[in-house]
């Protein structure tokens, strides 16, 4: 383990776990200070194996004492809310296409996490935009974990850009959200190293691996954090 907070590096470097210390700015609420469970709000739009791997460490108290309140998508078909849904977790799909904007959407969305109090909310394969409004909101609390090391390869398609930039290594970034893309507060890295024969295909399913290792560990570090009433 080792900090880093500069740009990722371009050396190659041995595959493994990068954490970094950020102060955490999360607002206390809640009146009871007697300890309760954290409440993990999922947002997904697609296979969901990040959620699933949330929720096994979950099981397994790799994250303690928590719970997952909500399991929400701007997809209703996404199998991530079916494997939800099989786990019987308080799913809710709320589709894209039955909102007249996409503010009006976020609200929807808004009024279900303000109903099942999430401390921290994880992006999981969430693939909206959020506005500075949702952002703003629900500040220092929401999570997302990206296919790259961040702050290389922000955005869409990050293995193919890392491919095709010839770098001899990537991985994951769990981090903070802010309101630019993937440029919020890094919590945690795993390292890839990218092999002479990988395609985005295989270079992906390896950083994929090292994504359900770092996402419940960077939750589990981030709810430590948390002032004991949130
Ligand atoms: C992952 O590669 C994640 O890094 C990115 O979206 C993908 C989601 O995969 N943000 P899954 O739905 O969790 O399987």
């Amino acid at each position: 383990m080792s900090l880093q907070t500069g740009p990722a590096p371009r050396k190659a470097r041995p595959a493994g776990r990068v954490e970094f210390r950020q102060p955490l700015a999360v607002p206390a609420f809640g009146l009871d200070s007697s300890p309760m469970p954290r409440r993990l709000a999922i947002l997904l739009s697609g296979r969901g194996s990040n959620f699933e791997a949330i929720a096994d460490a979950v099981t397994d108290a790799r994250i303690p004492d928590s719970v997952i309140v909500a399991v929400i998508s701007d997809v209703p078909g996404a199998l991530g809310l079916q494997r939800a849904k099989e786990r019987g977790l308080p799913v809710f799909a709320v589709g894209r296409r039955e909102f007249a904007s996409r503010r009006e959407h976020e609200r929807a969305i808004e009024r279900i996490l303000d109903a099942a109090r999430p401390s921290v909310i994880c992006l999981a394969g969430y693939m909206r935009l959020l506005s500075p409004e949702f952002v703003g909101r629900y500040r220092g609390r929401i999570l997302n974990i990206h296919p790259a090391l961040l702050p290389r390869f922000p955005g869409l398609d990050a293995q193919r850009q890392a491919l095709e930039a010839g770098e001899p290594i990537s991985g994951c970034t769990v981090h903070y959200v802010d309101e630019g893309t993937d440029t919020g507060p890094p919590i945690l890295q795993r390292r890839v190293p990218i092999l002479p024969e990988d395609t985005v295909e295989s270079l992906s399913a390896r950083i994929l691996e090292q994504e359900h290792i770092a996402y419940p560990e960077a939750i589990a570090l981030v709810l430590t954090k948390l002032p004991t009433d949130t």
